[in-house]
């Protein structure tokens, strides 16, 4: 049997687990979140190296805010911390930077911080990096349609010819293909409400170790896994 070898242009990551990273060892669950950071530095800098197109992050969800605002506080500081402390090197490397997301109800200063790193790195051309930071699937589904129904009410565009071109123009993806692959650590079997209408025929991976212990080795096996998918698209 021939084994087809897939191409792959974007990997989306569902960083999960940091909390119970840091319980099984005693910690608070914003040491696991740190952690988590450190990881996610390795990946991003491990994902130009083999000259992958576009990185995907789950950052955090529209469910996040349920979190006890301790958690979400400490969450937003990592944030800009991240940004504060990697914007050189994301720079040097050449990262694009991007958020989808709904940037309008987060802290001032953390859509301050993240508009700043989007423009500093708006020219470059390596690894197309995107964080999903208050990302749900179904809130973007939802601004896309309130959209479209608006432009098609004036006249901006024609209710007949809406189509999957149409629709993916108006989500926050716009211009970004599909996801190849979806990687979802901490041993959870779902999707948790990221990129629903994007990973329609997206390969998934899952694996049991919590975020912060998942590393470039664990991200190569899962592309290397990837590369032994059959891929059918609902055909033969
Ligand atoms: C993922 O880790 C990070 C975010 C959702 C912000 P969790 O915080 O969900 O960790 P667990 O799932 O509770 O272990
Ligand atoms: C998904 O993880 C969101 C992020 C990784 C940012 P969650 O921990 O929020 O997902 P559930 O609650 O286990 O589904
Ligand atoms: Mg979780």
């Amino acid at each position: 049997m021939s084994i087809k070898r897939n191409d792959i242009r974007h990997v989306a990551v569902i960083m999960d687990g940091n909390g119970r990273w840091a319980t099984e060892r005693g910690l608070p669950r914003i040491q696991g979140h740190r952690a988590g950071v450190a990881a996610l530095k390795e990946i991003i800098k491990y994902s130009g190296e083999i000259g992958l197109e576009y990185l995907t992050l789950y950052v955090f969800s529209t469910e996040n805010w349920k979190r006890p605002s301790i958690e979400v506080n400490s969450l937003m500081g990592l944030l800009i911390e991240f940004v504060e402390k990697e914007l050189e090197e994301l720079k040097a490397n050449g990262v694009k930077l991007m958020v989808i997301g709904d940037l309008e109800s987060l802290p001032r200063n953390v859509r301050a911080s993240l508009e700043r790193a989007i423009l500093a790195t708006e020219k470059n051309k390596g690894l197309h990096l995107s964080v999903a930071v208050n990302y749900g699937g179904r809130d973007e589904i939802v601004r896309a349609v309130k959209r479209i129904a608006d432009d098609a009410a004036s006249g901006r565009i024609d209710a007949a010819q809406i189509d999957d071109r149409m629709i993916e123009s108006y989500l926050y993806t716009a211009g970004i293909p599909d996801p190849d692959l979806v990687i979802r650590p901490s041993g959870e079997l779902r999707i948790s409400n990221f990129l629903l209408w994007q990973i329609a025929y997206s390969e998934l991976w899952f694996s049991n170790c919590y975020w912060p212990d998942f590393t470039p080795e664990d991200f190569q096996r899962a592309i290397d896994d990837y590369y032994r998918r059959d891929r059918r698209y609902g055909g033969l």
